[in-house]
């Protein structure tokens, strides 16, 4: 039997509560080390964590400026200016308000000709630079983590997923009316995932409580890939109290 570890599991009031000790986690990482390489993820639970990083930026209590990162996943068929492509996002919610270096952002070209050639290319990177210090990751309400949706594998690495037909109905509130959700993504693995130094898990609001549940509670398999996490020893995961509400073995 694979070893598994138990992920440690902060509860807290509520989202804003949560997003500042993950802002307050990750700036511990860069003030250990100002060129740390991160690995960082998009969506709305991250919204507010970017952030809250960025106030501390503000208050001039940390510099992301030498910072690198790697992104979990990208769109395929969105150009970088699209405005829901995530490379727009870590510059909207990142680069620009938290002063981190755009050129230091790597993440999967939505674009490239051949996706599949551009995951590969894109993993090759990732082991040249790698591993990363820090793992920032959100959670779908089906156990996704990046775009690894429910029948991943834990042993798959980065490359070109269709996405759930659950996520792309939760991703449609960040588009325009009429406007088509790409179906398609380039997503690190979760072996991928795994061979972070650690790992930060945020998830906040009701609608993530199944998901927690099953990622922490539930059999370690591909039908919540979150619960893959089990199997990495350094697993941080930060709850609100709604997300954390079907837990039925809380300390
Ligand atoms: C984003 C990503 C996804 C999101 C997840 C939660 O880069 O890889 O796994 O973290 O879908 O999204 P939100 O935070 O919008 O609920």
């Amino acid at each position: 039997m694979p070893e598994e570890y138990r992920p440690a599991v902060t509860v807290v009031d509520d989202a804003p509560a949560a997003s500042r000790a993950a802002a307050a986690i990750i700036a511990d990482v860069v003030r250990d080390d100002p060129q740390a390489l991160l690995g960082l993820a998009t969506g709305g639970t991250m919204i507010p964590v970017y952030a809250e990083l960025a106030a501390i930026v503000a208050r001039g209590e940390l510099s992301l400026a030498q910072v690198a990162s790697f992104n979990l996943d990208e769109y395929v068929g969105l150009p970088p200016d699209h405005p829901q492509s995530y490379r727009a996002f870590m510059e909207a919610h990142l680069a620009g308000p938290a002063g981190m270096d755009p050129a230091r952002i790597e993440i999967p070209s939505g674009m490239a000709p051949d996706p599949q050639a551009e995951a590969d290319r894109y993993e090759a990177l990732l082991a040249a630079r790698g591993p990363v210090a820090l793992q920032l990751l959100g959670l779908g309400g089906n156990g996704h983590i990046g775009f690894n949706e429910p029948g991943s594998a834990i042993d798959s690495r980065t490359r070109v997923v269709t996405l759930d037909p659950r996520t792309v109905a939760d991703n449609a509130r960040f588009f325009g009316q009429g406007e088509e959700v790409p179906h398609q993504a380039i997503s690190m693995g979760v072996a991928t995932i795994l061979s972070a130094r650690r790992i930060l898990l945020v998830a906040t609001g009701a609608g993530k409580a199944g998901a927690v549940r099953a990622m922490l509670e539930g059999p370690v398999g591909p039908d919540c890939p979150a619960s893959f996490l089990r199997r990495h020893p350094s697993v941080q995961v930060i709850l609100d109290e709604a997300a954390a509400a079907g837990l039925t073995q809380r300390e």
